[in-house]
């Protein structure tokens, strides 16, 4: 029998950390869903001394989910560590999680503290959070850069505190795989009750290695790994799970450890993560790429047909991938379309989501025939999204020499309101219009559209990413007509703009 390699995801606490990411309560439940259904052994749902909403969610997604622990991140302080065990107080099984700096920059530049106080707070740290539940994860911020030694000398003192679990964050993306092995195996020989524990890597991916250095460390003796789906996260992100998961399955050969992860729903774990994001995936990704599996050059298309293994070394499907899988049309009724999403593994909580989501799926049949799983992504993020503002109908005239003119009518709490503009081009003039009534004076920081299946037919999906005063979100969009799909972006944007989401941020 092979090792387990447990999986720990932090797309809801490190990836949600990522610019624009915030998600309301009812896209991470839905996501947490899905997060049980893949199969991880952990999900760190949030940071619960962030804000009274994290908290809820934390709770919320420690109500719902029952097959893997839930866990709440805190600094080594009482009132996070108590707000963390509040949280997960629901839970089948709950973890905390604190952490607390360990490398000399981050203790005396950050922390201002002495290397005596550091240990004692992570001490009464664990000791705290050990009488909200026996499973306690101690993380050295900026472990690799820490002197050896002095991580050596903490690690025995939060085992001794209870700890189960030490985590090794590379939190600057600054470790190299060969030296990250190395760095593990001489924790692990240094730390009394070293085989008491399970030890944890979590990379960071600024120099791109975040993958390789969570596998270098796995090498050193880590039977856990923080990553997150599609490698979301703050700067370059964190390490992708999907990677992760599909080296050590592939080369079975060289890492011989087991997960309980259910492959097959990879793919749609990740299209979900990226249409509540609004972070899309870059076509060229390993394994959730639309590329990932594309055969272009003539060679390799004969290989592949001719025996699949010539070019590929999984398969397309192991990962969740479907052919375009038609699956509803027009005259789908409302059961079969609630019995795909529960398939999808996307059934929004409360009948009222569904209604929503049902009723967005018959629009989209009256205007495209065929509706694929991709569409339905994208159908359950706007049903999930809480609106303020809704596009009740937009024209657009566009003409060459002629500068174009927008005019639109939008609900604003259930008051419609007229408004138009002319822009450099239609999706500037629908701006225009939106800013005419809405007058937000948020900074377009981003703006961009993907077709969600092939053909000229397709839905695209716009993603707009807008600033309001230092505060950044991102909103989503589709539509078989991108300059509707574009207004949409923008007002999703402005919906998530208007949500209090004013939270801490754990490290700074
Ligand atoms: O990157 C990091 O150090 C973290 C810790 C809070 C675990 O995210
Ligand atoms: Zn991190």
């Amino acid at each position: 029998m092979s090792e387990r390699l447990y999986l720990f995801d932090t797309t809801l606490r490190d990836g949600e950390q990522s610019p624009g990411a915030a998600m309301t309560r009812e896209e991470k439940i839905l996501i947490a869903r899905q997060l049980e259904k893949l199969g991880v052994d952990i999900i760190e749902a949030g940071f619960a001394a962030a804000s009274p909403g994290d908290a809820e969610a934390i709770h919320a997604i420690a109500e719902v989910v029952k097959d893997a622990t839930v866990c709440s991140l805190a600094r080594a302080n009482e009132r996070d560590i108590r707000a963390a065990g509040e949280a997960i107080k629901p839970a089948a099984s709950g973890r905390i999680h604190t952490f607390i700096a360990t490398s000399p920059i981050h203790m005396e530049k950050k922390l201002r503290m002495q290397p005596d106080q550091v240990v004692e707070a992570a001490v009464a740290a664990v000791k705290l959070a050990r009488e909200y539940t026996d499973d306690v994860e101690f993380s050295a911020e900026d472990a690799l850069r820490s002197e050896p030694d002095f991580l050596c000398r903490i690690f025995d003192a939060v085992i001794q505190a209870g700890a189960r679990t030490i985590n090794v964050p590379d939190t600057v993306g600054y470790a190299v795989p060969h030296l990250t092995t190395a760095f593990f195996r001489r924790l692990i020989e240094g730390t009394a009750d070293s085989d008491k524990v399970i030890w944890s890597a979590h990379c960071h991916n600024d120099l791109g290695m975040a993958v390789s250095n969570s596998l270098a460390a796995v090498m050193g003796g880590a039977r856990q790994v923080e990553c997150t789906i599609n490698g979301l996260g703050e700067r370059a992100g964190n390490a992708a799970l999907e990677e992760i998961v599909m080296a050590v399955r592939t080369r079975r050969d060289v890492f011989d450890l087991e997960t309980r992860i259910d492959t097959t729903q990879i793919v749609p774990t990740s299209k979900l993560v990226s249409t509540v994001t609004g972070y899309p995936v870059q076509p060229n990704k390993a394994i959730v790429g639309a590329n990932a599996f594309a055969h272009e050059s003539g060679i390799h298309q004969d290989g592949v047909l001719k025996h699949r293994e010539t070019y590929e070394i999984m398969s397309a499907e192991s990962v969740g991938w479907t052919h375009n899988k038609l699956t509803l049309g027009k005259l789908s009724g409302r059961n079969a379309f609630r019995s795909r999403l529960q398939e999808l593994g996307i059934l929004p909580a409360g009948e009222e989501a569904l209604n929503a989501a049902f009723a967005r799926f018959k629009e989209l049949a009256d205007k495209k025939r065929e509706i694929y799983d991709e569409d339905l992504f994208s159908l359950i993020g706007d049903a999930v999204a809480t609106e303020r503002y809704k596009l009740v109908s937009l024209k657009v005239v566009s003409e060459t020499g002629e500068q174009p003119r927008a005019q639109l009518v939008l609900s604003d709490e259930g008051r419609e309101c007229h408004g138009e503009s002319v822009g450099s081009g239609p999706v500037d003039a629908t701006f225009k219009a939106i800013e005419s009534l809405v007058a937000s004076g948020s900074e377009l920081q981003l703006y961009s559209v993907n077709a969600i299946t092939s053909g000229t037919d397709s839905q695209g999906e716009v993603t707009v990413r807008l600033q309001q005063h230092g505060k950044v979100v991102n909103g989503q969009g589709a539509d078989t007509d991108i300059i509707v799909a574009s207004a949409k972006a923008y007002l999703s944007a402005l919906n998530r703009i208007t949500l209090d989401t004013v939270r801490a941020h754990p490290q700074v």
